[in-house]
């Protein structure tokens, strides 16, 4: 048994694991040997996704479960359908920003929504999973986040501060962890070819990361957290980093659409 699976094997549960980001994780966990729990809302796209990983990897156990990340319930149901399986490595892949505009003109719908998706949901399934991992003394975390972390991006404040919440939550997370052999990276991505998007943010499609190149860098990294930052961009967000809030803030506004969320 390789090194890998012995750490962070039998079972990998992919969150946001249908297409994209999470897709790559899914090829590069079969190929190291690791059966898969796949999660997203659309049914088909995990269908086509588990048949076609089976046929390249025949001796992989491959689990698809569909539900929305958002919904309350959803960790429970994910805890419940994987009881009997030994999940050693969690990816929390999904995230998402859908709308640009000021706060006040956002409902408190979509905030919930979006907070439960890039904040509360990873959180909650770090404990449920990560609690599971500490009792093993092995284990890995993916979570993964944005480099609009770092500042307070207008037009996408409730999307900033969500990153800003995981990250912070995943570098504490990962030094409680470390003690008892489990793994915690997040990882902050710049702009990444997904067909999220190709569908969503067309103009930024094509000028990305590939799904592959991340996915790879974390895994290779995994053991090196706490934080993960892509190199494309951030060299951008060093400049920030040298400048007073204020700065910082209006240069990100004024960046706007450049920068895919
Ligand atoms: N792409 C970029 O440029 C970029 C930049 C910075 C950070 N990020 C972060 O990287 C991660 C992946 O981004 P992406 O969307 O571009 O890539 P992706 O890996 O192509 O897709 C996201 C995955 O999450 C699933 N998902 C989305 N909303 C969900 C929900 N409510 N419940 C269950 N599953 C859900 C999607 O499937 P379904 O739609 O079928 O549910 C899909 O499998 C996110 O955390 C994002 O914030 C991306």
């Amino acid at each position: 048994m390789s090194e890998f699976l012995e750490k962070y094997g039998p079972v990998a549960l992919i969150a946001g694991g249908s297409e994209g980001v999470g897709a790559a994780y899914a090829s590069m966990l079969a190929e190291r040997g690791l059966d898969l729990v796949l999660v997203a809302r659309s049914a088909d796209k995990l269908e086509a996704l588990r048949s076609e990983l089976a046929q390249q990897y025949p001796d992989r156990r491959i689990t698809t479960i569909a539900a929305d990340l958002t919904a309350l319930g959803t960790p429970e149901l994910l805890a419940e359908r994987t009881a009997g399986l030994e999940i050693g490595m969690l990816i929390y892949n999904a995230g998402a920003n859908w709308r640009n505009a000021d706060f006040l003109d956002s409902d408190m719908a979509y905030a919930s929504q979006l907070t439960a998706l890039n904040a509360i949901t990873p959180m909650t399934l770090c404990h449920h999973f990560g609690a599971l991992m500490r009792e093993r003394g092995r284990g890995g975390i993916i979570l993964i986040s944005s480099l609009a972390y770092m500042v307070g991006k207008p037009r996408t404040a409730i999307y900033s501060a969500a990153k800003a919440f995981s990250t912070t939550f995943g570098e504490a997370f990962w030094f409680e962890m470390k003690q008892h052999g489990v793994d915690v990276l997040t990882h902050a991505l710049g702009s990444v070819d997904t067909p999220f998007i190709q569908r969503n943010h067309p103009h930024a499609y094509g000028k990305g990361d590939k799904p592959e190149t991340v996915a790879r860098a974390a895994l290779e990294s995994l053991g090196n957290g706490p934080v993960l930052r892509a190199g494309e961009g951030d060299q951008f967000y060093r400049v920030l980093s040298g400048m007073s809030r204020a700065e910082a803030v209006e240069t990100m506004f004024r960046a706007g659409e450049m920068y895919a969320d």
